[in-house]
């Protein structure tokens, strides 16, 4: 018997239920201690420092006020506790603690600018995307498409497409992904690319990933195929070019045709026509043409010891809070999907972390 509805039980049940509910209800308060971090740029200061910092130091070059000195060792308190920072005795004798990088505030602020995780978090915990997140119920239950719309009154892409400010933090989270995923992809999964003489990066934005690739490749001709006010006024090299259109019309024909982080943005019946197109823009199997792309494949039987899964499906809600439709899919969600774009084979390689690698065969 349950003692949450009145009946005899333990206690015990009782307060773990109630831990429960405001774990799950504080989860923001971690986020917004990460974008604070970010935005004071913590993690630089001790990668410049180039030696762990105490407080004292640390309240120095933030130049904070000392009144303020307890509040920020709080905040270094709970991002120890989550992994962004470490602690040790800045000394045998010595009381205070100092503040050490862990491989997650390192790549915050990676020395490589085009790697950084910061514009990532900065993207996601913008206000035009939390918002949205207030009005999910309102949403539920009145006829708008999406849950954005009912917050903004304006899709995701009129505003990422034409706010300058938001349409550039949008940009730079979305490159510096496909420049760590890129150079993963180029150093352990060669292969996929094995054979390609010609690739085009459908709604490869900014071209981030094209260029890495073309420049792995320099045999290969590598096209960015994104709509015409993305790719406008951009400049490729001698075997990089981009291109503007409009993926549900007509891709441009090569070996090989990328689709990253694209397929998730859509429902089923749009991720059809898109496959389609694709389907329509590469030679046979057997002349080497493939489609490959780059998504998560959730899989809710997996032991989930990194919490990958419990991100996949933050990352669910957040497709369905842009975009309605748009998900991500298990295997079997993706392989009907295939099966009704008319591709007769795959391959999943679970090897980039949340996602996968998919090669798709006509
Ligand atoms: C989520 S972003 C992914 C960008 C890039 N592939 C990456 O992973 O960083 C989706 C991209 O699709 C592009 N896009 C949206 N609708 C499109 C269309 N109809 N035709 C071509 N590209 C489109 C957007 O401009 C945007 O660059």
């Amino acid at each position: 018997m349950d003692m949450i509805n009145g009946e005899k039980g333990s206690s015990c049940e009782l307060l773990q239920a109630q831990a429960q509910v405001y774990n799950c209800t504080f989860n923001f308060i971690n986020s917004m201690a990460l974008k604070c971090a970010v935005q004071l740029g913590i993690p630089d200061l001790i990668i410049n420092h180039g030696l762990p910092m105490t407080l004292s130091q640390l309240v120095t070059a933030l130049n904070i006020l000392p009144n303020k000195a307890g509040s920020l060792q709080r905040l270094m308190r709970i991002l120890c506790y989550s992994g962004f920072f470490a602690r040790q005795k800045a000394s045998e004798d010595e009381q205070e603690e100092e503040y050490l990088l862990t491989p997650a505030s390192k790549l915050l602020f990676a020395k490589d600018e085009t790697l950084r995780a910061s514009p990532f978090v900065m993207f996601i915990l913008d206000p035009i995307m939390t918002t949205p997140f207030h009005f999910m119920s309102t949403w539920f239950q009145n006829d708008d498409h999406t849950v954005f719309e009912t917050a903004h009154g304006k899709t995701f892409w009129d505003i990422a497409g034409h706010e300058p400010k938001f349409k550039n933090v949008f940009q730079e989270a979305m490159s510096t992904d496909s420049q760590l995923i890129s150079s993963v992809v180029i150093k352990d999964c060669k292969g996929v690319f094995k054979g390609l003489n010609s690739l085009v990066d459908v709604g490869g934005g900014k071209g981030t990933m094209a260029k890495a690739i073309a420049s792995a490749f320099p045999h290969m001709k590598c096209t960015v195929f994104d709509l015409p006010h993305v790719v406008n006024n951009l400049q490729g090299t001698e075997n990089f070019e981009f291109l503007g259109g409009d993926m549900f019309e007509a891709i441009p024909y090569a070996d090989a045709i990328l689709l990253k982080w694209i397929i998730h943005d859509w429902g089923n019946e749009e991720s059809v026509k898109i496959l389609k197109r694709c389907k329509e823009a590469i030679p046979s199997r057997e002349k080497g043409g493939k489609v490959i792309i780059i998504d998560i494949v959730i899989d809710e039987l997996k032991e989930d010891k990194e919490t990958i899964l419990e991100t996949q499906l933050c990352f669910d809600m957040l497709m369905m809070g842009l975009f309605n439709t748009a998900k991500e899919r298990s295997v079997e969600e993706w392989k009907k999907l295939f099966l009704e774009a008319g591709f007769t084979n795959y391959k999943i390689t679970p090897i980039l972390g949340l996602r996968s690698i998919i090669e798709l065969y006509p």
